[in-house]
């Protein structure tokens, strides 16, 4: 268990596309999973990368993915495929999350869908990973209306730091929108695909450690560039299981140790 009682719900989010929200989703469940806790990852993203990071062929069927749980017609059961030995099961995602988005936009209680299920059909897991795709809209609400904690992934670029501003503004104004009670934690701000060979990197690096001091945001350490991480995700795997003793497997061990320590804070 992550944490003593309740169920840890985390939504990886950023506002630009390939932070590596999927990629942390993909290998912080699966370190998460190797400390013991019982872990599902929902993927959310009509690109549904996230898949593919777990070794399965895109889905065709509607049915057996997340379209099945947040369609009007949903018949109480969650459709989940257990990745091959791991301990760990995957709300599959579908293209068809594009048009449910539109769709979202004229249900009642539009932002409150997947909690909602998650409220009446509750997942038995300690852990929840949701995916989320990199376009703030109906779908994202609904990741941080389900969630209790937020995972922000961002790569050193000056276009994705001029973002955190943005995109922190954009939960809080949801929060109160919405007067989520409590709101969920943001646990923090992961660099990743560091690369500490680049002058830009490391300057972004040092801009982000001053930005986040200022706005009271924890720092993971970096997670640094790695064509590894690329082929575990080409292979289905999390580098933990593709290469174990790979520098990258330890930066996520570590990453996964940091964030347990936060949730798990008295
Ligand atoms: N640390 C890293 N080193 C090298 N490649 C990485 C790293 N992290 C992620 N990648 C690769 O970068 C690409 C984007 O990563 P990923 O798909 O996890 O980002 P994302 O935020 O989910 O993107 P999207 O917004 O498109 O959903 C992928 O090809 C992934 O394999
Ligand atoms: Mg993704």
């Amino acid at each position: 268990m992550t944490s003593k009682n309740k169920q840890t719900i985390i939504a990886v989010l950023s506002n630009s596309g390939g932070a590596g929200k999927s990629t942390i989703v993909r290998n912080v469940g699966y370190e998460m999973s190797k400390l013991g806790s019982k872990v599902a990852l929902i993927d959310l993203d009509p690109q549904h990368n996230l898949d593919l990071f777990c070794g399965f062929p895109l889905a065709e069927q509607m049915d057996n993915t997340i379209i099945r749980v947040l369609s009007e017609k949903y018949d109480g059961l969650w459709s989940l495929s257990p990745i091959p030995n791991e301990h760990i099961d995957v709300c599959r995602g579908h293209i068809g999350m594009a048009e449910i988005q539109n769709e979202l936009v004229n249900r009642r209680r539009s932002e409150y869908v997947l909690a909602d299920r998650l409220h009446k059909s509750p997942l038995p897991h300690d852990t929840i990973l949701i995916d989320c795709p990199a376009t703030l809209g109906k779908i994202c609400e609904n990741a941080i209306v389900a969630a209790n904690y937020v995972l922000i992934p961002l790569i050193l670029e000056d276009k994705a730091l001029s973002g955190l501003n943005g995109l922190i503004q954009w939960l809080q104004v949801l929060n109160e929108d919405l007067n989520l009670n409590p709101p969920p934690q943001i646990l923090g701000i992961i660099p990743n695909a560091y690369d500490a060979k680049s002058g830009t990197h490391r300057k972004c690096l040092e801009f982000l450690q001053e930005i986040t001091q200022k706005m009271n945001l924890r720092l993971y350490p970096t997670i640094n560039q790695s064509n590894e991480i690329k082929n575990a995700n080409g292979n289905g795997l999390a580098i933990g299981k593709y290469r174990s003793g790979h520098k990258a497997a330890k930066e996520f061990r570590t990453l996964t140790n940091q964030i347990l320590a936060v949730i798990n804070q008295p």
